[in-house]
C-alpha cells in the first residue's frame, strides 16, 4: 500500500466515524506535514520517564501540559526533561488549561477509564496505557464516545509494531510452519515495588503483564472464541511506600484460549517469577513466546515488548537458526508517538483499538472463569490480520 493510498484510507476510516470540526482538524494535520500534535502527559509516575524522553525525540511531538494528582510529579518531570509544559494538579484543571490534542494517560490502571472518557468528551484524543478501562463494557463504550466525536483512541501495548512480530506474522500467514496447532506465552517477574495500585482490585498481573502475551498470541493467531482461566495470590502482603498493602488482584495467572481452527494458545503471568532481567530485558537470549506447527516452530528470543530475534525451527536436518534480530528501532514505549505521527501523516498505524478491548475482554474473561469455575465466551473481535 503507497503512503498515499493509505493516508486516503485513514482519512476516510476518519470521516466515517462523523463530520465536525474535528475532523476537519485531524484532515488539516494529514495535510500539513509540518503540523505538531500538542500532547499533554497524565500520570507522572515511572513509565513517564520512559514515555517522555520518546516523544520528545519525535518531530511531530509537541509536549505542552503535564499533570500529577502528587502535583509536586508534574512540576519534576517538566524540569527533569526540560520541557516547557503547563502542568496540573488534576484532571479537570488540565482540560481547562492550555488546549492539547492528544491525552497519554499513564496514571493507575484503576483510572484510566474514567480519565478516558473525560478526555474523549473534551475532544481530546487518547492513548492510553492498559488497560484502557476496567471492563470490556466501559471500554466499548470509550470506543463508541469516540467515534461519535470523531476522536481516536488507542490503547498499549505496542507490541504489534516490532519487526519480530511482523516478522513471525509473516511465517505464519507464509505457512511456514505448516499447520499451526499450540501456541505458548509467559510473562512475569518479582512484581512493582513502586506502587500499590498494581495489587488492589482492578490491577493485578494479568492487565500490567499477561497483556503483552495475549496481545502478541491474538495478534498472531487471530481472536479467541473462548477461555479457561485459573488464577491466584501466592503473596498475599507486599511492602510498598514503606506501608503493608493486602494483595487483592490476582499476582499469578494462567490462561487457554480457544483460537479458530481449533487452534489453542496458553498465557501465563505472574508477579512471583525470578527473572534477573527484569525491566532490562535486552541481554535475554531466553525465549517468552512459542508457536507450534506441523511443518515447524518458531520461538520469540526475549520478550514480545523487548524483542532480540525470532529462532526459527523447520528443518529435519539442520539446527533451529536465528533470524530477524534487528529491532529496526522499534522501542516498547513508543506507542503514543506513533499515533502521534499517524496523526499528521494521515497513515492509520499498526496497533488497532478493537484488538486492545479484545485483549481487555479476555483479562475480564479470565476473571470471570476463576470466579465460576467455567469456560467463557468472548464476544469481542478485531480485524485480523492487523496488516
Ligand atoms: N512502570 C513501567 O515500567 C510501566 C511499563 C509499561 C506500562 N506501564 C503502565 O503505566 C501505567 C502507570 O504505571 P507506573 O509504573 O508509571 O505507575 P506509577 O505509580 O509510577 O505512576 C502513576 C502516576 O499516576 C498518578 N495518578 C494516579 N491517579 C491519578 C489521577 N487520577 N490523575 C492524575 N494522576 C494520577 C500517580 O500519582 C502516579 O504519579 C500503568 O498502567 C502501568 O501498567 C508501566
Amino acid at each position: 500500500m503507497t503512503n498515499t493510498a493509505s493516508r486516503r484510507e485513514f482519512l476516510i476510516k476518519t470521516a466515517a466515524t462523523g463530520t465536525g470540526l474535528l475532523l476537519s482538524s485531524v484532515q488539516g494535520w494529514a495535510l500539513s506535514e509540518n503540523k505538531k500534535i500538542r500532547v499533554g502527559l497524565i500520570g507522572c509516575g515511572s513509565v513517564s520517564n520512559r514515555y517522555l524522553p520518546h516523544l520528545k525525540t519525535s518531530p511531530h511531538v509537541e509536549i505542552v501540559s503535564l499533570c500529577d494528582i502528587r502535583y509536586e510529579r508534574a512540576v519534576n518531570q517538566n524540569k527533569e526533561y526540560g520541557l516547557s509544559a503547563s502542568t496540573y494538579p488534576n484532571i479537570d484543571a488540565m482540560l481547562a488549561g492550555v488546549a492539547f490534542d492528544l491525552l497519554v494517560v499513564t496514571t493507575d490502571m484503576q483510572v484510566h477509564g474514567a480519565i478516558n472518557k473525560k478526555a474523549l468528551l473534551a475532544g481530546k484524543h487518547v492513548w492510553s496505557e492498559k488497560p484502557m478501562a476496567n471492563t470490556y463494557e466501559e471500554g466499548k463504550s470509550l470506543l463508541e464516545l469516540a467515534r461519535k466525536n470523531n476522536l481516536r483512541l488507542w490503547g498499549a501495548p505496542a507490541v504489534v509494531n516490532s519487526p519480530q512480530f511482523a516478522y513471525m506474522l509473516k511465517l505464519i500467514r507464509e505457512g511456514t510452519l505448516g499447520k499451526i496447532a499450540s501456541a505458548h506465552g509467559q510473562y512475569g517477574h518479582t512484581g512493582p515495588d513502586w506502587s500499590a495500585f498494581f495489587y488492589e482490585k482492578d490491577g493485578g498481573s494479568m492487565p500490567d503483564l499477561g497483556v503483552y502475551n495475549i496481545a502478541t498470541l491474538t495478534g498472531l493467531l487471530g481472536p479467541a472464541k473462548s477461555l479457561v482461566a485459573m488464577t491466584s495470590v501466592v503473596k498475599p502482603e507486599r511492602t510498598i511506600e514503606g506501608k503493608k498493602v493486602k494483595v487483592v488482584a490476582e499476582d499469578n495467572a494462567h490462561i487457554l484460549l480457544e483460537h479458530e481452527n481449533n487452534v489453542i494458545s496458553h498465557i501465563m503471568c505472574g508477579f512471583n517469577y525470578f527473572d534477573p532481567h527484569g525491566h532490562e530485558a535486552g541481554g535475554q537470549n531466553l525465549h517468552s513466546i512459542q508457536i507450534f506447527g506441523d511443518a515447524g516452530n518458531i520461538r520469540l528470543i526475549g520478550y514480545d515488548w523487548e524483542t532480540n530475534g525470532v529462532m526459527v525451527d523447520n528443518s529435519w536436518t539442520e539446527p533451529p537458526k536465528l533470524m530477524s534480530t534487528d529491532k529496526g528501532g522499534y522501542e516498547w514505549q513508543e506507542g503514543a508517538t506513533v499515533v502521534s505521527e499517524s496523526l499528521v501523516k494521515g497513515i492509520e498505524p499498526k496497533i488497532n483499538v478493537e484488538h486492545a478491548l479484545h485483549v481487555l475482554e479476555i483479562i475480564e474473561g479470565a476473571r470471570k472463569s476463576q470466579e465460576t469455575g467455567m469456560r467463557i465466551k468472548l464476544k469481542s473481535r478485531f480485524p485480523y490480520p492487523l496488516f
